[in-house]
C-alpha cells in the first residue's frame, strides 16, 4: 500500500484495512443504518471531501455524496471533463491542490496506478471508488449485504460467476479477510489475476477458481455476478458476449445453488446479458438492499479513516 507523505494510508483495496477495521466498519454501519440517530453527524463539519469521477457513476457519487452530508461535511463532486487528470495536470499536482482544501480525496480511475500517485503525494487519505484493478467500497457494502442476508459470514460460501475483474478482485479479497469462503466461475482467459488469488490465499482465504459455473454454485449460500463489459472495455464487447454466453445467471443456474441462496449484483446490470429479469428481480435479489448498503458502508469507512481515535 502506497502511503502518502504524513504516512497517512488511504484504501486503494479492500487490504488496505485490516480485518479488525472491516468488522469495525460493518458493525458501525449496521448500528447507523438501525438507528439513524447514532450517527455522528458533525464528526466531518467544516471539512470537505473530495471526489473525482473519470469514468459514469450513478450508486457511488450518490452514495458517497450522502455518507459525507450526513456526517456534517460538503461533498465535493468532480468530472473528468472538469480536471483531465494526466492532460490539463498530472495526478500528483490534482492530488496536492485537492488536499490543500480536503481532509480526503476519492477518485474513480481508468487506471489503478493513478491512485497510487495520488496517494503518494499527499498526506490526506485516498480512497478507491472504483479503478480498473479494484471496488473496495463495493466490496464493503457487498459483505454488509451477505451479512444481513445470512446472520453472520464465517463459514458460508459464495460463488461468483463471471469476469475476474475488479469487482471479483476486492470481493475475493473482502470473502478472505472475513472467513467467507469463494469460489470463481470465469471463461479461461477472463480469470481472477493469479497474483490477486495468491493475495486472498495469503490473507487466509478459501479461495477456488473454475470454468463451470454449475459446479461453482454447488453448495453456495450466494451467487454473484457483475457485467461482462467493464467501463472502458467497451471495444471488446461484441466479442465477450460469445465468450460469456455461458455464464449468465437464470432461474437454471440459481437452482443448483442452496434453495435459500440469494442473488447479488453491484450493478448497473445488463438485463439478459449477465442476469434475467427473473432472478434479479427474483425472491432471491437482495440488489437493492445492496445498492442501499453502498452508503452505510462507505460513511462508516469516512469515519475510520477520518476519525480514527473514536470509540466503539
Ligand atoms: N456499483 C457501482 O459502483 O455503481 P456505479 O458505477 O453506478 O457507481
Ligand atoms: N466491473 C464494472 C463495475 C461497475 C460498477 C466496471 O468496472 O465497469
Amino acid at each position: 500500500m502506497t502511503a502518502g507523505p504524513g504516512g497517512h494510508r488511504g484504501v486503494l483495496e479492500v487490504d488496505d484495512l485490516t480485518s479488525g477495521q472491516i468488522t469495525t466498519v460493518l458493525d458501525r454501519a449496521t448500528a447507523w443504518k438501525t438507528d439513524p440517530g447514532l450517527v455522528p453527524a458533525g464528526v466531518l463539519s467544516g471539512r470537505g471531501i473530495a471526489a473525482l469521477f473519470q469514468k459514469p457513476s450513478l450508486r457511488t457519487r450518490v452514495s458517497f455524496e450522502m455518507a459525507v452530508a450526513t456526517l456534517g461535511g460538503h461533498p465535493v463532486s468532480l468530472r473528468e471533463q472538469e480536471v483531465s487528470l494526466g492532460a490539463r495536470e498530472s495526478a500528483a499536482d490534482v492530488a496536492r491542490t485537492l488536499a490543500s482544501y480536503c481532509t480526503a480525496i476519492a477518485a474513480r480511475v481508468f487506471d489503478h496506478a493513478v491512485l497510487e500517485t495520488m496517494q503518494a503525494a499527499v498526506s490526506v487519505p485516498v480512497v478507491n471508488l472504483l479503478s480498473d484493478q479494484a471496488h473496495p467500497c463495493q466490496a464493503l457494502a457487498d459483505l454488509l449485504t451477505l451479512r444481513e442476508s445470512w446472520g453472520e459470514l464465517e463459514g458460508r460460501r459464495l460463488a461468483y460467476v463471471g469476469d475476474g475483474n475488479n469487482v471479483a478482485a476486492s470481493l475475493a479479497l473482502g470473502a478472505a479477510m472475513t472467513g467467507v469462503e469463494i469460489v470463481l466461475a470465469s471463461p479461461p482467459g477472463y480469470e481472477l489475476p493469479e497474483v490477486v488469488v495468491a493475495r486472498a490465499r495469503h490473507l487466509g482465504g478459501v479461495v477456488e477458481l473454475t470454468s463451470d459455473p454449475i459446479e461453482a454454485v454447488r453448495d453456495a449460500h450466494a451467487v454473484y455476478t457483475d457485467v461482462w463489459t467493464s467501463m472502458g472495455q467497451e471495444s471488446e464487447h461484441e466479442h465477450r458476449l460469445a465468450v460469456f454466453d455461458p455464464y449468465r445467471v437464470d432461474i437454471d443456474l440459481m437452482a443448483h445453488a442452496e434453495p435459500d441462496a440469494v442473488f447479488l449484483h453491484c450493478l448497473p446490470a445488463h438485463r439478459g446479458e449477465e442476469v434475467t429479469d427473473e432472478v434479479i428481480d427474483g425472491p432471491s435479489s437482495v440488489v437493492w438492499n445492496q445498492a442501499e448498503n453502498r452508503m452505510h458502508a462507505v460513511r462508516a469507512l469516512l469515519v475510520e479513516l477520518l476519525d480514527p481515535q473514536r470509540p466503539q
